[in-house]
């Protein structure tokens, strides 16, 4: 209740555990819009609990558990084949996709067969092993928030073992319409362990729209936007956009080392524009439609190649999939030839950088940056197009955002919004954005600052947690 604790259960915890050449583990902050946001809330009593990012021997898994503590998180430690099963397999080659409109994976309909059930048992059991830390954890008066496509069972698992715990759950990628949703062959299982949540939770109405007729269309039930009947109770369902932590990155930009990195950049980059993206190396993220779109802006402005550079920050994830591998080679192959066509010995158009990068880094990078480059085929919300605007006071910098981020819904006014599937209308974008002038930038810069900082994470995470709090428990009838 009010009270008591919120305790958020996420697949992956906001600290990773990283083993170091010395022999010891360190502690170092995850990658993603998931764990960034979870940083910005504040001013609650919040306890993690979540995987610490990597497999840990049994025998150093009490002084991690400890080691965790301090950071507020408790761990759910996975073994290697539920790394593989449940976390490359289950949820990021089967959900994943499916959830950003890419479809089944190829090949998984012909020969795969075996593969999808033993990936789903693997992601039952998982569930079931974030239900067991919950419980053990679980004091009266606590709240419970359940994040992400991992941990769809974990609601119906909760509540099954304790009907008294109020749960919440919260979707941070899309929800796809019922008619792709559909080709799930586990689709109904899923929907209904969510619905026993007391509030489900997405970032766009449009998300929650799909959600409810998924609901509505597959199992038969009564629903509108704002609640499903089921069970003999009403699910609360309903749009909370997540935000960021506006101030934090806008003071990090007073602290010398930024400062410091700021010059330093400004130095390296001299006499160029900088346009910049930064973006989990991940199919959903449109990487090779920005390079194709990059290589027409070339193409058209021949004596640009010199006075540009797009500086790619492609975050390593999820390496252990496929995909994402031969997604990182493809891309490679585009930055090779469009450097290669237009390079010069002075300058390369393309800075890729396969890395991650310290948040002082990334403030400076985006404080230096004229455009910033968004070319999401899906997602969720985009956190990055936030903390971009967050650091641009004082140059008013311009964002070309896809349409189908959901972060288009809030900062589209401001933003130049593209498809990111015409090559000739983001290349067109580019252009427009370069040569925008100073009142026009202003004009859209103040728009999406204010949104940015007016709808913080901290805003975001209260809402949830009031609403959830709001949601009456009605036990089903004979209990
Ligand atoms: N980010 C990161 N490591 C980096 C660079 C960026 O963790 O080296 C952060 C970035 O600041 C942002 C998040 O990763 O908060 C990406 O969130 P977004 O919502 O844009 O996409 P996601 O990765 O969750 O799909
Ligand atoms: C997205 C997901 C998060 C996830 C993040 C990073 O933002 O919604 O749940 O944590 O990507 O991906 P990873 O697989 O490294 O956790």
């Amino acid at each position: 209740g009010p009270n008591g604790r919120i305790v958020i259960v996420t697949n992956r915890l906001p600290v990773t555990a990283n083993l170091l050449e010395d022999g010891r583990w360190h502690l170092v902050s995850s990658s993603g819009g998931l764990a960034s946001a979870l940083r910005g809330v504040k001013d609650v009593e919040l306890l993690f609990v979540g995987w610490p990012g990597i497999s840990v021997p049994e025998a150093d898994r009490s002084s991690i558990t400890e080691k965790l503590l301090t950071e507020r998180c408790v761990p759910v430690f996975l073994n290697e084949e539920m790394m593989d099963e449940y976390y490359s397999g289950y949820c990021n080659n089967i959900l994943w996709p499916l959830f950003h409109y890419l479809g089944l994976p190829q090949g998984y309909k012909f020969n795969k067969a075996k593969d999808f059930e033993s990936q789903l048992k693997s992601y039952t059991e998982a569930n079931q092993m974030f239900a067991d830390t919950v419980s053990e954890i679980w004091k009266e008066g606590d709240v419970i928030w359940c994040h992400d496509y991992h941990l769809m069972l974990l609601p119906q698992l909760l509540k099954q073992s304790n009907r008294n715990m109020k749960v919440g759950w919260f979707l941070h990628t899309p929800f796809p319409s019922s008619e792709v949703y559909q080709a799930l062959p586990n689709r109904e299982a899923l929907l209904k362990a969510v619905l026993e949540a007391d509030l489900v939770g997405f970032h766009t109405y449009g998300y929650a729209r799909h959600f409810v007729s998924a609901c509505t269309s597959l199992l038969g039930l009564e629903g509108c936007l704002g609640g499903i009947e089921f069970k003999g109770r009403i699910v609360k369902v309903d749009a909370f956009p997540i935000g960021i932590d506006a101030q934090h990155f806008k003071e990090s930009l007073d602290r010398v080392t930024v400062k410091d990195k700021i010059a330093e950049l400004k130095s390296t980059f001299a006499g160029r524009k900088v346009m910049l993206g930064v973006d989990r190396l991940d199919m959903i993220k449109g990487l090779l439609q920005k390079l194709l779109a990059f290589e027409k802006f070339l193409e058209e402005n021949k004596g640009r190649a010199s006075k540009v550079v797009l500086v790619q920050i492609a975050v390593p994830t999820r390496s252990d999939v496929p995909e994402y591998q031969e997604l990182k080679s493809q891309v490679h192959e585009m930055v090779g030839r469009v450097n290669g066509k237009f390079g010069t010995f002075e300058t390369l158009p393309i800075m890729h950088l396969d890395t991650t990068i310290k948040f002082e880094t990334l403030c400076a990078l985006y404080a230096i940056t004229d455009v910033a480059l968004i070319t999401s085929l899906r997602d969720g919300m985009n956190l990055v197009s936030y903390e971009y605007v967050a650091c641009q006071e004082a140059n008013k910098g311009v964002l070309i955002l896809s349409e189908c981020a959901g972060a288009a819904q809030s900062l589209g006014a401001g933003a130049i919004i593209v498809n990111p599937w015409n090559t000739a209308e983001v290349a067109r974008a580019m252009k427009r954005a370069l040569d925008m002038l100073p009142d026009e930038r202003e004009k859209r810069h103040r728009h999406n600052y204010e949104i940015v900082s007016a709808h913080t994470a901290q805003d975001w995470a209260e809402n949830y947690v009031w609403a959830l709090n709001a949601a009456t428990i009605k036990a089903p009838l004979g209990t």
